[in-house]
């Protein structure tokens, strides 16, 4: 049992928001005010669809340490630079520590302000001696709503608790709608995505961006989970360096750019994010069993989609995995859970199996059926002109797939085990 204490009437947040008590016919509602600002930083206005909307809240969640702070100091600083009064409530570092940041970073413009400190009630006043333009909050789970008097019991628990989390956030949307003050909360959120607060915040914000990656890597991936002002489809790339974190023009340099060739294992399928294609390296491994039963490693692919697949390669392809302990992998720390990279896990698999290096020029992707049978993707020509535009001359692809860019030569496979024999792959040899 938790103690809930009583939230801050209903009525005076409606009071300060301005709103209309009565119905009213649409048609007579202005539309005045959805302007977007654009921030200065591409691939954050690209996910957002130009720019964060004024008396807008965005949640930007992601696992801790893998740069939110980061991307949002370079957000304050590049809307600063272009003359704007932007505010950062910095609740889990120092303003010193802030400081050295920015000096990192190379951005310490002027009208760059920083409150140090967890209570939200301090934020209405710095907000008026300011008024900034943009307000990030860091994070949502280091601020409080109340400090309650010495002896007395914590009404709302410690920062970070569900009630606590809530009615800060509460607060935080009441004033960026009374404030008209386009507003980023941070909120940290584990690998499964667990922790009750920023979860149960997502129906609270207009918007909830997700930062992702893997922290041993550079690449970082930004994307909008849900956006009411614009689609949520765009993907924005990143690399983190020396000196931040910097717009990736050109993924396939950064995913492939040590990819071994002549290795057996080894093959590249472009997968979509969003709505951009990215070409991925997979790697698959086979060793013979160490134990029974055999091991089945995936490394940011489904281990699903991998057990499935083998099962397909033993039982309808001829190459049998059973007494193998198999490892998959994807380089460049990113995740791949759609169908189509089905066909590229197979004939990894195949390849390390039967230790036959797969073309360099090659990329797969198809969906496997039960049967073994090789199905359609989504968007396949738009995978095929980016595996094209990066330099790959041949496809394997179902057999119905339409035909592909210039310079692409595409080998329609009607099954996994007609895949395997044309590429040389198939127990047996070529
Ligand atoms: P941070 O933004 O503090 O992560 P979060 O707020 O999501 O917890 O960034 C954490 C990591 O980023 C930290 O391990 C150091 C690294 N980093 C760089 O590699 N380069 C940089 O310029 C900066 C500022 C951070
Ligand atoms: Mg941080």
């Amino acid at each position: 049992m938790v103690e809930e204490a009583a939230l801050a009437p209903l009525a005076a947040a409606v009071d300060a928001l301005g709103l209309s008590a009565g119905p009213v016919p649409l048609g007579s509602v202005t539309v005045a005010g959805a302007a977007v600002q654009p921030t200065g930083v591409g691939e954050f206005d690209r996910v957002l669809a130009g720019g964060l909307v004024p008396g807008s809240v965005t949640l930007l969640g992601g696992e801790p340490g893998i740069g939110k702070s980061t991307l949002l100091l370079q957000v304050l600083a590049a809307r600063a630079a272009s003359g704007h009064r932007v505010l950062l409530v910095s609740a889990e570092e120092s303003a010193h520590q802030v400081r050295l940041r920015a000096e990192r970073l190379g951005a310490v413009p002027p009208s760059l302000f920083i409150l140090e400190g967890t209570d939200v009630n301090a934020l209405p006043g710095a907000v008026a001696e300011i008024r900034p333009d943009l307000i990030v909050v860091d994070s949502i789970q280091s601020v409080a709503a109340g400090s309650p008097a010495p002896g007395e019991g914590r009404a709302l628990g410690v920062p970070g608790s569900v009630s606590q989390v809530r009615e800060c956030a509460d607060r935080l949307v009441s004033l960026a709608k009374a404030s008209g003050v386009a507003t980023v909360l941070v909120g940290h959120v584990t690998k499964d995505g667990a922790l009750a607060g920023p979860r149960a915040l997502e129906h609270l914000v207009d918007t909830v961006l997700s930062f992702e990656g893997d922290r041993h890597y550079a690449l970082r991936l930004l994307r909008a989970v849900k956006h009411r002002f614009g689609p949520t489809g765009e993907l924005g790339l990143f690399e983190m360096g020396e000196a931040g974190l910097t717009a990736v023009a050109d993924p396939a340099r950064l995913l492939l750019g040590d990819r071994p060739s002549g290795v057996p294992g080894g093959i590249v399928l472009p997968v979509m994010q969003g709505r951009r294609t990215l070409p991925v390296e997979l790697q698959a491994l086979v060793t013979p069993m160490a134990q029974a039963p055999p091991k089945r490693v995936a490394i940011g692919l489904d281990q699903g989609r991998l057990v499935l697949t083998l099962a397909v390669l033993g039982q309808r392809a001829g190459v049998p995995v059973s007494d193998l302990d198999v490892f998959a992998s994807v380089a460049g720390g990113i995740r791949v859970t759609e169908p189509a990279a089905d066909l590229a896990i197979g004939l990894a698999v195949a390849s390390a199996a039967t230790g036959i290096a797969l073309p360099t020029d090659l990329v797969a992707v198809g969906e496997i059926g039960l049967a073994g049978e090789i199905r359609q993707v989504t968007n396949l020509p738009r995978r095929l002109d980016e595996a094209a535009r990066v330099g790959f001359t041949r496809a394997v692809v179902p057999g119905s797939a339409p035909a592909g860019p210039p310079g692409m030569e595409l080998i329609r496979v009607q099954t996994l085990g007609e895949a395997t024999a044309r590429l040389g792959c198939a127990v047996g040899g070529r």
